[in-house]
């Protein structure tokens, strides 16, 4: 197997566990749809849409909406959601790298939190401007490098077996000038914008083991920690608590995290 479809592989496993943290992703779906400005009746792609918290968002305002995604059992959490929510979405499995779609099909491509675990942004990134119509809109939320999520991020790094080479950081897409730089000339009216996200959490402690369970990197590093070196993992769980005290106050975490829009040119 290629390293990257073994790195791919690892990733949906690890994400096969998301569906729990999708209460949390469900309030900024709906900022980054609005934000996107999405209207009725755009063609709607959701890349990396996980239990469909976006496409579903989008739909529920009249557009025509498609969700892609790595993992097939969040994928069919999604479609048992658009049914809950009565309305018509294709999901379909697949990779944001080779997205199945023809040139300049969709109106908007949105990605939360999603398209920035494809390990190589460039190759994501010509995909996601290619399947996009001129004149389109191309908008995600990431996480910055230096805020809780990007900062667990390299915490998950130091303690994981290292990426093959050419696999870059998810955090990088969190930092307005690397995205500025990779989306270039192929676009123009580039904003960004800040929100938090809100989280009830009863401790620190608390907030550490629903991550464990669910969050893809995290998924995987603990199981590769317990497997292999489990006196790291206590040194993990010390270091990711005192991270998340840094975060957290009155059972509540709050993590930050960048808007990106863009035109396609
Ligand atoms: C943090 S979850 C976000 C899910 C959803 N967008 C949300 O906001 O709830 C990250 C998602 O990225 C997906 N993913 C990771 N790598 C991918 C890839 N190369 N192509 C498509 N999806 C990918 C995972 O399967 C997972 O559903």
């Amino acid at each position: 197997m290629d390293v990257l479809d073994g790195f791919k592989t690892v990733q949906r496993e690890g994400w096969s566990h998301f569906a729990p943290m999708a209460a949390l992703t469900t309030v900024p779906a709906a900022r980054l749809v609005r934000y996107a400005g999405v209207q009725p009746a755009d063609r709607v792609l959701d890349v990396a849409c996980g239990t469909g918290v976006v496409a579903i968002t989008a739909a529920r305002i009249g557009a025509h909406v498609i969700g892609l995604d790595l993992t097939p059992s969040l994928l069919s959490i999604a479609r048992d959601n658009a049914a809950l929510a009565g309305v018509t979405i294709e999901f379909r499995e697949g990779d944001c790298e080779t997205l199945p779609f023809e040139d300049a099909s969709f109106d908007v491509v949105v990605s939360q939190y999603g398209h920035i675990f494809a390990p190589r942004p460039a190759v994501a990134t010509a995909e996601m401007l290619r399947v996009l119509k001129r004149g389109g809109t191309l908008a995600f939320s990431t996480w910055p490098p230096e805020l809780f999520v990007g900062r667990l991020f390299t915490l998950v790094s130091r303690y994981a077996s290292p990426p093959p080479t050419g696999v870059e950081h998810p955090s990088l897409w969190g930092d307005p000038a690397v995205v500025r730089d990779r989306l270039g000339a192929a676009v123009t009216d580039l904003r960004f914008d800040r929100d938090t996200m809100v989280i009830p959490s009863l401790s620190p402690q608390h907030s550490r083991d629903a991550t464990e369970r669910t969050a893809g990197p995290v998924v995987a590093l603990i199981q590769q920690l317990r497997e292999q070196d489990p006196r790291s993992l206590d040194a993990f769980r010390r270091e990711y608590e005192a991270l998340t005290a840094e975060y957290w106050t009155e059972n509540t975490m709050r993590q930050g995290y960048l808007l990106t829009r863009a035109t396609k040119a």
